[in-house]
């Protein structure tokens, strides 16, 4: 059976497009719950990283994950994650997070377990969605998706600003490269370059849209 979901706004596009900051502002503003999906690839990252396994070895990475417990739980209409009891925290924009983090993504099994997180959020919240696959694989039949973008400089320059060493130019090709789910844009979705757009113009931008699609808050 089909399962049943509540709404979903799906925001995709590559590193340092503006998901994030776009993605929590449009939430508080509509009232929904905001879920970053690649916070979850980072706290497995992490955590594959943390007991020692090579993140090239996918069958000790499925064995790993069988046997994890991962939590996605919500906190001021956001969404957290506890991965073997543990929040991760400021441990997700480790440089070994950054560098590994498009490897481990890569594996089938590991793409499953987010959705399936993903879903079950979904079937007692609207939300908001940001990622690289969630208008596309995860919730294809989502009307509200957006694909943010913005000039690959202007995206070193944000991801610089944030610190940290974050190769996100090898991160992106990557994610768009890979067989399985894709950084790719949605054949529905509406495309927003933010290159030169605050975050306050962007959210107003994709509001405009939803109201034009008639949803309702
Ligand atoms: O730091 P940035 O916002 O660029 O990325 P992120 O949203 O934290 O995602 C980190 C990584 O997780 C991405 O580079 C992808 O490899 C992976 N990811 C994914 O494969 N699918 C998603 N829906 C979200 C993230």
């Amino acid at each position: 059976m089909r399962e049943q979901f509540h709404r979903v706004i799906a925001i995709d596009g590559p590193a340092a497009s503006g998901k994030s900051s776009v993605a929590r502002g449009l939430a508080r503003r509509l009232g929904f719950v905001y879920v970053n999906s690649g916070a979850i690839y980072r706290a497995i990252t992490w955590r594959i990283l943390q007991k020692k396994i090579h993140p090239e070895e996918n069958e000790r990475i499925a064995d790993a994950l069988q046997t994890a417990a991962i939590t996605c739980c919500l906190q001021d209409n956001e969404s957290r994650i506890l991965i073997d009891d543990v929040d991760p925290g400021e441990r997700l924009r480790d440089d070994c997070v950054n560098e590994n983090v498009a490897g481990v993504s890569q594996f089938p099994v590991v793409r499953q377990i987010v959705a399936k997180k993903l879903h079950e959020h979904a079937q007692s919240h609207d939300l908001i969605v940001e990622g690289r696959d969630i208008g596309s694989v995860v919730f294809p039949d989502t009307p509200y998706k957006f694909y943010l973008n913005a000039s690959p400089e202007v995206r070193l320059q944000r991801r610089a600003a944030q610190g940290g060493r974050d190769e996100i130019t090898i991160r992106d090709r990557a994610d768009s490269s890979r067989p399985v789910s894709p950084l790719v844009i949605a054949k529905d979705a509406h495309i927003i370059d933010t290159s030169h757009l605050t975050i306050q113009e962007v959210i107003n931008e994709i509001v405009g849209v939803l109201e034009k699609m008639g949803l309702r808050t």
